[in-house]
């Protein structure tokens, strides 16, 4: 079980997000994976304002002893509207521990034309992973037509797919932040892996368990930091589910969950079915996720980040 260290060669990602307690877990796990290598890391608004979601991804690579990692900023706005900040679920600064100030700064390209230059640079070699709302991917198709094709992989966070919503009752978070952007990326065609609320619900840990572990290495010190914080400001909180980690899992190690092969739309009128994920026909080119190996996930956990008493 767990990732092999013997690929033919590197797994490259570049990860889309918005950190975010969670996706913050997700980024440690990446940069922990043995023969993977993180070629970028870029943000956008969703769960805190643009300019704190690279603020906070600098403060996290530079945390993590990673500031050769580059940071590019993406999108401030969704594509109608403006993005609201997820407060009551990661606090106001988007992160459960403070980090000192990054003294870098992001590089002087955009997100749309970095992820552009990465993945046409290594054509078939950089998998995305999709950490929060899919503005960024959008504005790459429109600007870059035919370069998400080339990459090696698509892994999104995002959708509740016949379960109930994290924001409506009907509509999860990434998407409903932007479903023009989700629906646009969808209806594109290419192979992807959705993650929903369905499947990350399949691999949480209560507050007793994340209180009794513990961590090796600063990476995966920092990454329990995280769940523990997040525990720690609201003594409300009994559950902590993996949603972005499981889209960084699978990333690595597809045998994670099974999959249904099917296509999906967003709902894009303004209404009750705002950013409602639907399966529209079955099969189709997304994998959505399916049945979870937890066992396997937490294993993944614990040879990444080094967690005891998982
Ligand atoms: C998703 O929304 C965000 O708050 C999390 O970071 C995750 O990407 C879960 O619905
Ligand atoms: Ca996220």
């Amino acid at each position: 079980m767990g990732i092999s260290v013997n690929r033919d060669a590197p797994l490259r990602l570049v990860l889309d997000t918005d950190p975010g307690v969670d996706d913050a877990v997700a980024i440690l796990m990446a940069l922990a994976a043995p023969g993977v290598e993180v070629v970028g890391v870029t943000t956008l608004g969703g769960n805190v304002p643009r300019a704190r979601a690279t603020r906070n991804a600098l403060a996290l690579l530079q945390a993590a002893g990673r500031s050769d990692v580059p940071v590019a900023a993406g999108a401030a706005r969704p594509r109608t509207g403006r993005f609201r900040p997820s407060v009551a679920f990661h606090g106001p600064g988007g992160l459960s521990a403070r980090l000192p100030e990054p003294s870098a700064a992001a590089i002087g390209q955009t997100a749309v034309d970095f992820l552009a230059e990465t993945v046409t640079s290594n054509p078939g070699r950089v998998t995305i992973v999709a950490l929060g709302p899919l503005t960024n991917l959008s504005r790459l198709e429109d600007r870059h037509p035919g370069v998400l094709p080339q990459a090696a992989g698509l892994v999104i966070m995002g959708g509740a797919v016949d379960a109930p919503g994290n924001v409506t009752a009907r509509a999860e978070f990434n998407i409903h932040s932007d479903p023009v952007a989700a629906a646009h990326v969808l209806a594109l065609g290419h192979p992807a892996t959705l993650v929903d609320l369905a499947a990350c619900r399949q691999v949480g840990i209560s507050r007793q368990q994340a209180a009794g572990l513990s961590a090796d290495g600063p990476l995966g010190q920092l990454a329990l930091r995280m769940v523990q914080g997040w525990f720690a400001r609201d003594a409300r909180r009994e559950r902590f589910e993996f949603y972005d980690p499981l889209a960084v899992a699978l990333a690595l190690d597809p045998a994670v969950a099974t999959v249904r092969r099917v296509a999906l739309t967003a709902g894009t009128t303004p209404g009750e079915h705002w950013g409602e994920t639907t399966v529209t026909s079955e099969p189709g080119p997304i994998a959505l996720a399916h049945q979870v190996d937890a066992p396997r996930f937490f294993a993944l956990l614990r040879q990444l980040l080094g967690w005891q008493g998982l």
